[in-house]
């Protein structure tokens, strides 16, 4: 695996998931890495994404209504960058957009002092995607902001899995949002292809084994060498992806980041024989496991288009759910929490959900809720 340039969260592999330090309490409702959140916190995220996708959008709109929202993306992006804009705008808050092009980061600003600068101008929290591993948390420490992590190199991707748990959720388990260290237990997930340059690969693996589930790594040596089983507890290995499908009830394919491949020897047409997930691949090993890809997917490549737009893949579905959980990420960076979410009961997402004005202390229709800017945490 690349060295990672971050402040400490590698846990030795071999103690159990529940008694390592995970809780590492970010400061602000930062989010760095999935280490950060306890289970009672994944699912008090989890609640409220439900609780406010459901809300009334007038309503929902009062919770940040003006609040300053930064979204600070030295990488391209289109699903993390337009989820968390429209995610921040629907709770009422005001967005900019400060991209490494057509900014000053291009006449060689520094993160920090870019930071600094959003900071001035009144932002309250921001989303930041950085090619550097660990960018994040200098951002935090320079600016004292909440941080959220939109993807840092080879780092970590914490709300991508988040909404990867979503999607996991409410299919296998009836959209609960109330999760235990046994709630995947008896899942087989495996993660498929450039494990080595993968953000997502990251923060799944650190995050599912947490939950129960069994999570296999799948792949070639040069995109999954031995030592990526050391990334946390409850990690196996796998070359033959056949065998791994077999055994999964869910399957999350990875892009082949041709963009990080320099130095490498990798001849794709090998590549595809071995590890493309294709139609006759699916149907004769893994007919009913759920498809998964956090995108931009390369049709031909790892996977083709009638496995991506087949009746297993839930990869659009994954896109939407990353609405709802970068809502619940951004209120509870901005502690916009509000009544009937931040104490979590065990509920279904998309489920019964009353409607807003009728929950204990939620607001009516045309009212303010509670909270909204007040409820900073020690
Ligand atoms: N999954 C993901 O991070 O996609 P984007 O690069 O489009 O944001």
């Amino acid at each position: 695996m690349p060295t990672r340039k971050v402040v400490a969260t590698n846990l030795p592999p071999s103690r159990p998931a529940e008694v390592l330090p995970f809780k590492t309490s970010r400061p602000h409702g930062s989010l760095i890495s999935v280490l950060d959140l306890s289970l009672d916190e994944i699912s008090e995220i989890l609640a409220l994404a439900t609780l406010l996708e459901s809300e009334d959008p007038l309503v929902r709109m009062q919770r940040l209504l003006k609040r300053k929202v930064a979204l600070l993306f030295y990488e391209s992006s289109t699903r993390t960058r337009t989820s968390f804009e429209l995610a921040a705008k629907a709770l009422g808050a005001d967005t900019a957009l400060i991209s490494s092009q057509s900014s000053s980061i291009e006449k060689g600003e520094s993160l920090k002092d870019t930071g600094i600068t959003l900071k001035a101008l009144g932002a309250e929290c921001i989303i930041l995607r950085h090619l550097s591993s660990g960018a994040p948390y200098l951002l935090e420490q320079a600016t004292g902001l909440p941080v959220l992590n939109g993807g840092d190199g080879t780092h970590e991707h914490p709300s991508q899995a988040l909404l990867d748990l979503r999607t996991m959720l409410a299919h296998l388990k009836g959209g609960e949002t109330s999760v235990t260290e046994k709630t995947l237990e008896g899942v087989t997930v495996s993660i498929v292809g450039d494990i080595l340059h993968s953000r997502v690969a990251r923060s799944n693996a650190l995050l599912l084994p947490r939950l129960g589930a069994r999570v296999i790594l799948c792949g070639p040596p040069a995109l999954l060498p031995e030592v990526a089983s050391a990334i946390g507890p409850g990690l196996t290995i796998e070359r033959d992806f056949d065998k791994a499908l077999t055994e999964s009830q869910v399957v999350m394919m990875l892009r082949i980041q041709a963009e990080r491949l320099a130095g490498l020897h990798l001849d794709l047409e090998d590549y595809k024989g071995r590890y493309q997930a294709n139609g006759p691949r699916m149907a004769a090993h893994a007919p009913k496991a759920l498809l998964m890809h956090p995108g931009p997917i390369i049709r031909g490549l790892e996977l083709t288009s009638e496995v991506a737009d087949g009746p297993q893949s839930l990869i659009a579905e994954q896109v939407s759910h990353g609405v709802a959980i970068r809502m619940a990420l951004v209120a509870r960076a901005l502690n916009a929490v509000g009544s009937g979410s931040g104490k979590h009961t065990s509920g279904k997402a998309g489920s019964s959900a009353k409607p807003s004005s009728e929950k204990p202390g939620g607001a009516k229709p045309g009212q303010k809720p509670p909270a909204a800017g007040n409820r900073r945490r020690a």
